[in-house]
């Protein structure tokens, strides 16, 4: 198993066949092995260096019926909220207060949040805060108007690609969602020079070896700037309630392999992961992950932005609790920048 691990290390790219094998690892001294070879890559690239990005949840109102999600539009649970322009301004000042460079937009799939709205707020952001970076993630959208928005200053894009193979994305979204269309956007946010964000969730229903094989060469091809993966946990009011939630382990493992795999990559330690274990964020950060995204959303929306039952929203989750989350990142030999943290790749091109 150590060849193969070399191999991915040497940028040699695996076969489908040997990241099925490789992402079925059991063997603690490999699992071991594959941990440590990620870490000393991580930093050899970043250094100690954690990037933190205030996450700022715009509104969970979403025209989109993902089986697995909780905001989804036929969820008539969830209490729906947007926030105003003025809101939005006021996380990033709270934000900047606390040392974030970076604010990640991310909502539902809002027709309220037209390109003419998001561009706004955009180059209000970016006319106060010229130091920092806009990341937005709001879904799908017309190739015009990511160009709108990326003309307005907005930096980054986050749209995971929930998983390569279209017979497993049917078996997660409804049919009006076309996986073609998913791949259409990254291509899009590529070529407009977004650092780009793609990922899957672990152990999603009915997901293989096989499929994480496929988005791993997927990944490698788009060649994306960063990338979210956290484990699935079910939520409550989907249809999805009763499915098991995604391993840490899986989780871990799949980190470590992106870091070998796209070693300038921007990989975050995530809520999802921090959610079902509570050393997950560290654990994140141990196994290659280089990034954090606390919550800066206002205190009294946090708990409807419920993708999965149970999110963490406080504590070292939550943008107050930075001081907290600065000392468990020190306690592990890690430490907390104030950085608008772009990827290293962007020098290169
Ligand atoms: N469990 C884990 N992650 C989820 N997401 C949505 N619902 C869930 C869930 N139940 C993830 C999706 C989406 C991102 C914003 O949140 O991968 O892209």
């Amino acid at each position: 198993m150590k060849n193969l691990i070399d191999k991915l290390e040497k940028n040699q790219i695996l076969s489908k066949e040997e990241f099925v094998r490789l992402l079925a690892i059991s063997e603690k001294d490999d699992i071991d092995y594959l941990t440590e070879r990620a870490k000393c890559v991580r930093d050899d690239i970043y250094g100690k260096r954690v990037f933190i990005r205030g996450l700022i949840e715009i509104s969970n109102y979403c025209k989109n019926d993902c089986y697995y999600c909780g905001i989804r539009r036929s969820n008539k649970n969830a209490q729906r909220y947007r926030l105003s322009k003025e809101q939005i301004l006021s996380c990033c000042e709270n934000g900047y207060e606390l040392g974030f460079r970076t604010f990640v937009m991310q909502g539902g799939e809002d027709a309220f949040f037209k390109d003419d709205v998001v561009c706004d707020i955009v180059s209000s952001i970016k006319e106060r805060y010229p130091d920092c970076a806009v990341t937005l993630s709001l879904g799908e959208r017309s190739t015009e108007s990511y160009r709108k928005m990326k003309e307005a200053g907005a930096d980054r894009y986050l749209l995971r690609h929930e998983t390569f193979d279209n017979i497993h994305y049917n078996k997660l979204h409804p049919v009006e969602l076309d996986p073609e269309n998913r791949k259409r956007c990254l291509r899009d946010l590529k070529a407009l020079r977004y650092q780009t964000g793609t990922g899957i969730m672990v152990g999603s229903p009915y997901q293989t070896l096989e499929n994480i094989a496929e988005d791993l060469l997927f990944i490698k091809e788009l060649n994306p700037e960063m990338i979210g993966i956290g484990p699935f946990i079910p939520h409550k009011d989907t249809p999805f309630k009763d499915f098991e939630s995604g391993t840490m382990e899986m989780t871990l493992r799949l980190i470590s392999i992106l870091r070998l795999l796209c070693p300038k990559a921007l990989i975050p330690a995530t809520t999802a992961l921090g959610t079902i274990s509570p050393q997950g964020r560290e654990k994140g950060i141990l196994a290659g992950a280089n990034v954090i995204m606390p919550n800066l959303s206002p205190k009294e929306d946090r708990k409807k932005y419920m993708l999965y039952n149970d999110k963490l929203s406080d504590g070292e989750e939550a943008a107050e609790g930075l001081n907290k989350l600065k000392e468990s990142m020190r306690k592990i030999g890690y430490e907390i920048v104030e950085d608008r943290g772009d990827c290293i790749a962007l020098k290169d091109r």
